[in-house]
């Protein structure tokens, strides 16, 4: 054994009853004692779980990230996090995404590790893992588990999420029968692999790319093609480089990186989560960072990738068009890329995609002749309803709703609403702007993604396929419609959401980025004085500890302990 100064060899190397007691219940594994010669143990957090099948194929990429480790040397071992599935979790994976975040920091810590493969793919478990990276700061390289391929139904290719909501309103509106939409079910998710359009996971994947934080194509390979396991065995690789050479995550996730990311995601007509998601990671780096940054920054990009659900294609094409490289090469070349920005590759994000090629300008379009012109992405809304802000994604909406007026309907749930939605009595028309709220962190509680409830009924049939929604909760990203989320504050925590009324008049006006509720102060303040707040949704356990100390959207919903590093000290022995 040497003592490499690294953390494991506080452990492993050890003398006396203590490291005799970490190697030796080591080697009840089989492994052999060279492993405690001082080499860089590297820690494979994955999220690999049954209960999350988009991540359930990432055992086998870690069997391929620790080729790469003992490749380069380093000694590695896997151990699970928590596996955060989108689709079964209730009542949503993001109530739990900063459990996860505080589950793998804290193992990062107390273990022997002296950098770590992030294993992630379902929509949470990304910014989770990249959080608890954050704020332990051990070198880390991400590895997502790719999308699944194409879905094939009736000779079109189906997008998950983004077909769901579509057969639902094809089978409201009798387009559909309930056979149909079953034997549609495994048509869309045909293979390993997380939402294959362009949804959080997509989304987050690419962010994490974009970052810096995970090897170039790594966000787009499929998860059943070869080359995303040479990618994780790569990554192998690389981390025990990343090692030796002290690269950590404070290195990588700059100031830069994150204008980088928030460029890209315009790019790529990424997810609304992002917002919430980067501003949680930037939150742990101390990297100063703001909801109207995501709108100044995006202002200026136009959207390149054509996929859904602001298009037509899906992450298969998008991969074997150039992936996120090609993408990110034409924003370098306009100037819109920091490129100097440093990467897990250890060169700077240009040099990493100046060749980048592109094989399909269907797919991935150019700057000179977008898929949608620049200023088509995220906007930040305020106004009286939304004081502290409001996200829209406009590529996602319909053009003639971005400006609109309309009275409010108001439902205190999502349950309340689809209570009364087939109603053909309801009073709602496609002017009516639907309001649901108590859908914030603390609201539901976790802010789920029910922003976008399907159209009413007797609207549907007459053919309305959109009209304006309001929430504090989320949307899927893949979903589309002309919803304004995350209005802060919440209608949970006193926001001015919680004191429209049915009937009240409401001014969406994207353009201007405003968002009012045509009701005098001296009205709002009369409501006010008679809201209650909502009962506490928990006396005990995570959900009181969660909806305690939660802070609202435009912070990233991260808990208020939470934000910020620890580094990651070798604690004292534990005998
Ligand atoms: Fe897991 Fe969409 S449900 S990525």
């Amino acid at each position: 054994m040497t003592n490499s100064g690294l953390r494991s060899t506080q452990w492993f190397g050890a003398t006396g009853r203590a490291g005799m007691g970490h190697r030796s219940w080591m080697r009840s594994q089989g492994f052999t004692p060279e492993v405690f010669d001082g080499r860089p143990v590297i820690g494979i957090a994955t999220t690999w779980s049954e209960l999350a099948p988009c991540n359930v194929h990432l055992h086998r990429v870690a069997e391929s990230v620790k080729r790469g480790v003992w490749q380069a040397g380093g000694f590695p071992l896997e151990f699970p996090a928590m596996a955060l599935g989108e689709t079964l979790l209730r009542p949503t994976a993001m109530l739990y995404r900063n459990l996860l975040a505080m589950e793998a920091e804290e193992l990062m810590r107390a273990n022997p590790l002296d950098g770590v493969v992030l294993l992630s793919g379902c929509d949470k478990t990304t910014p989770g893992l990249l959080m608890a990276a954050a704020s332990v700061d051990l070198p880390a390289v991400m590895v997502t588990g790719g999308p699944m391929l194409n879905g094939k139904y009736q000779g079109t290719d189906v997008g998950s999420g983004t077909a769901v909501w579509r057969f639902e309103e094809d089978l409201v509106a009798g387009r559909m029968t309930q056979e149909e939409c079953v034997f549609a079910e495994g048509c869309m998710a045909r293979s390993n692999g997380h939402c294959m359009t362009m949804g959080t996971a997509s989304t987050m994947a690419s962010m994490a790319e974009a970052l810096g934080m995970q090897l170039p194509y790594s966000a787009t390979w499929p998860a059943v093609d070869a080359r995303r396991y040479e990618t994780a065995q790569r990554a192998g690789q690389v981390i025990v480089g990343l090692v030796r050479d002290d690269l950590r995550p404070s290195a990588i996730m700059t100031r830069a990186a994150f204008e980088n990311a928030i460029r890209v995601n315009a790019a790529i007509g990424g997810s609304t989560n992002a917002v919430i998601h980067l501003l949680a990671i930037a939150g742990r780096l101390g990297v100063p960072l703001a909801l109207d940054d995501f709108d100044m920054l995006a202002r200026d990009i136009p959207t390149l990738v054509n996929l859904q659900p602001s298009g037509q294609y899906l992450m298969e094409d998008f991969c074997y068009a150039g992936g996120l490289p090609a993408v990110m090469r034409e924003l370098a070349e306009s100037g819109l890329l920091h490129a100097d920005a440093i990467t897990v590759t250890g060169s700077a994000v240009g040099a990493n995609v100046a060749d980048a090629p592109c094989w399909n300008r269907e797919v991935i379009k150019t700057m000179a002749e977008p898929f949608q012109p620049a200023g088509t992405g995220t906007a930040v809304l305020r106004g009286n309803l939304a004081p502290v802000g409001a996200v829209i994604k406009q590529s996602a909406s319909s053009p003639h709703l971005l400006k609109h007026r309309g009275r409010a309907l108001v439902f205190d749930s999502p349950t309340d609403y689809y209570a009364v939605s087939n109603d053909p009595d309801l009073d709602v028309d496609e002017d009516t702007v639907l309001v649901i709220r108590y859908c914030g962190p603390r609201g539901y509680p976790g802010m789920p993604e029910v922003s976008n409830v399907a159209l009413p009924k007797k609207l549907l049939l007459r053919g309305v396929r959109d009209m304006v929604r309001i929430c504090d909760g989320r949307m899927s990203g893949t979903a589309y419609g002309t919803v304004v989320l995350h209005v802060s504050p919440e209608a949970a925590a006193g926001g001015p959401l919680a004191l429209v009324r049915t009937g009240d008049w409401v001014t969406l006006d994207v353009p201007a980025r405003a968002l009012t509720l045509e009701v005098g102060d001296d009205e709002l303040a009369a409501r006010r004085a008679q809201w209650q707040p909502p009962a506490a949704h928990a006396s005990r356990g995570w959900t009181y500890l969660y909806t305690e100390h939660v802070l609202q959207a435009d912070a990233g919903a991260d808990l208020d302990f939470l934000v910020g590093a620890s580094g990651h000290p070798v604690p004292k022995d534990s005998h």
